[in-house]
């Protein structure tokens, strides 16, 4: 039983949130932070290659960005190393721009708000970074790149996420994408992470099936009552068919014994002939000798 439950247990699985409304909440959320981010590219008119903090609107407060301005080359030639996001060399945007912004994001107290699910619980905060096409910051559209590491994995410091409270090692990392997907993967040394794409990390500590709550738990309850009732109905059923069948079966056989009664008065008279056979073969006999 506990083996077919580890097997079921999947290493990809797509967030309870890919239900819509939780999907606009992180797609306003998404807006919401490259607005900031490009305001604040807009106003300080940054020096390329240095880590800016946004100005964040008040519904955002508690949360964390900063965004960097840099030439594409710069990222081919030397990666980056900002915000506990390791982007390795020989990593390029998706379609090419010369310039690209990359914006950091630490979600904070909002994270469970966000990313949360009957599936794990989190253990950090969420933080994820994202690009997009900085060649000009004043154009009115926020383009978002895709990221090419050429196969190099990014990676994910969480150590100064973790306080002292909270550092188990049994923990995963899952990563976020924006599709639904939920990717999780082994932590490496000393609470890192590695992710082939840009989106939104987490480390979390899976919930095994048989003791989650809430939504998913009261579905499971009331399959399992419906899947009873359902069954005790079949049981039902089945039981009363067969009970009829065979009250038929009874019937039949009362009719045929009151036919053979009846052809009896009429055919044989007083003569005991009491078998079905007898009773059914002399109508035709009857036909024959009348044609
Ligand atoms: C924050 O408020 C602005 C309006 O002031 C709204 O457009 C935006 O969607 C809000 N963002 C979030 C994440 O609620
Ligand atoms: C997070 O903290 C800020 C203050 O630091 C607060 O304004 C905000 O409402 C909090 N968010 C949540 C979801 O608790
Ligand atoms: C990235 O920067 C941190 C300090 O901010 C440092 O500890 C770490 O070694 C750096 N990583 C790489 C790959 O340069
Ligand atoms: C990613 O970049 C490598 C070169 O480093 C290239 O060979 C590969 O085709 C690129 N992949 C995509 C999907 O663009
Ligand atoms: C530290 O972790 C505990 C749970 O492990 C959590 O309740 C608390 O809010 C965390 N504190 C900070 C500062 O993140
Ligand atoms: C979702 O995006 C991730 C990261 O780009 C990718 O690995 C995964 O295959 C995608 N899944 C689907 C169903 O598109």
């Amino acid at each position: 039983m506990n083996l077919v439950l580890l097997l079921l247990v999947p290493t990809v699985f797509y967030l309870a949130s890919a239900d819509p409304t939780v999907k606009m909440a992180t797609n306003s959320l998404d807006a919401s932070v490259e607005n900031s981010a490009f305001q604040t590219l807009v106003l300080r008119r940054p020096h390329t290659g240095a880590l800016y903090k946004a100005l964040l609107p008040a519904n955002l407060s508690g949360m964390e960005v900063s965004v960097i301005r840099l030439r594409s080359k710069t990222l081919w030639k030397k990666g980056t190393n900002f915000s506990g996001f390791t982007i390795p060399p020989r990593t390029s945007p998706v379609p090419h721009v010369k310039r690209l912004a990359i914006v950091y994001q630490n979600l904070g107290n909002w994270s469970s708000q966000y990313y949360s699910g009957p599936e794990y619980s989190l253990l950090t905060p969420v933080v994820g970074f994202k690009v997009y096409d900085a060649s000009n910051v004043h154009s009115n559209s926020i383009i978002k790149l895709g990221l090419n590491t050429s196969g190099n994995p990014i990676s994910i410091q969480f150590n100064a996420l973790l306080n002292s409270s909270g550092k188990p090692s049994t923990g995963k990392c899952a990563a976020f994408y924006a599709n639904g997907t939920v990717l999780l993967s082994a932590m490496g040394s000393a609470y890192t992470c590695y992710a082939q794409d840009q989106g939104r990390f987490s480390i979390i500590i899976p919930i095994p099936p048989e003791t989650r709550k809430g939504k998913r738990g009261k579905c499971w309850v009331i399959g399992l009552v419906l899947g009873f009732v359902g069954m005790a109905l079949m049981c039902y059923v089945g039981f009363m068919f067969l009970r009829m069948s065979r009250s038929k079966k009874v019937q039949v056989m009362e009719r045929k014994a009151d036919d053979g009664e009846l052809f009896k008065t009429i055919w044989v008279g007083g003569s005991k002939m009491p078998s079905a056979t007898v009773t059914r073969t002399q109508p035709v006999l009857e036909n024959g000798g009348l044609t």
